[in-house]
């Protein structure tokens, strides 16, 4: 058995030389920022394809790395990105890099709390004044996913995704909200060593 560590990981530069430079620019600073490894992006862009995706949550923008890989998969799918974060300055760093390498996507960026913004479109959802999400990105305060995963469950669409970020970096943080998907029975969930180790939730 090969040992995995001596594989290469090949990412391809797939995008424009805009959105190329960009999102190198942020690998250099993901550290501060907390972004997504460039493998884990690509794996979130891939699911939003393969799920077919049209209406993606993301719970924690930063500086919109990962957000930028959802809005290259939404080019294809025809989507709109939702994408919620509480650091004014950060996400208004993202909606910049968002227009520069996607200028014609949808995005509603929403500044505020998770768990407030979570309640007002839970709310929206139920007056019939929005339609569910059928893919939700949780990679904001890790202590907080099972509380998220109160609402996250209400608007989320049947045959929906969950992909949450940090299961094995910060175990002991996310460890209720692992143990609450594995009780679900009409949840399907798979924990993939991948980055910092993330849970893949799908709803039958
Ligand atoms: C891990 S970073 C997100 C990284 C981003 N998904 C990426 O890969 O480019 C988490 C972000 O969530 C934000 N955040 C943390 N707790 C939050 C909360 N309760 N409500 C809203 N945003 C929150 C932080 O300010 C931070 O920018």
């Amino acid at each position: 058995m090969q040992d995995s560590s001596q594989i290469p990981k090949i990412i391809p530069q797939c995008f424009s030389e805009t959105t190329e430079n960009i999102l190198s620019n942020l690998e250099v600073t993901r550290e501060n920022f907390w972004n997504l490894d460039r493998e884990c992006a690509n794996f979130l862009n891939m699911l939003v394809k393969i799920n077919n995706s049209k209406r993606v949550l993301e719970i924690g923008t930063s500086n919109g790395y990962s957000g930028i890989w959802i809005l290259k998969a939404l080019e294809e799918t025809k989507g709109k990105l939702t994408t919620i974060e509480f650091w004014e300055k950060r996400q208004s760093v993202a909606r910049k890099n968002f227009k520069l390498c996607s200028p014609n996507s949808v995005v509603e960026a929403k500044i505020g709390s998770a768990f407030i913004i979570l309640e007002d479109l839970a709310q929206e959802i139920e007056n019939n004044e929005r339609e569910k999400f059928d893919f939700i990105f949780i990679d904001a305060n890790k202590k907080e996913y099972v509380k998220y995963f109160s609402l996250v469950d209400k608007i989320l669409a049947k045959n929906g995704i969950i992909l949450a970020d940090n299961i094995i970096s910060h175990y002991e943080k996310v460890k209720d909200y692992v143990d609450t998907l594995f009780n679900r029975n009409d949840y399907q969930s798979q924990i993939l060593e991948l980055g910092s180790g993330m849970i893949l939730s799908r709803k039958s």
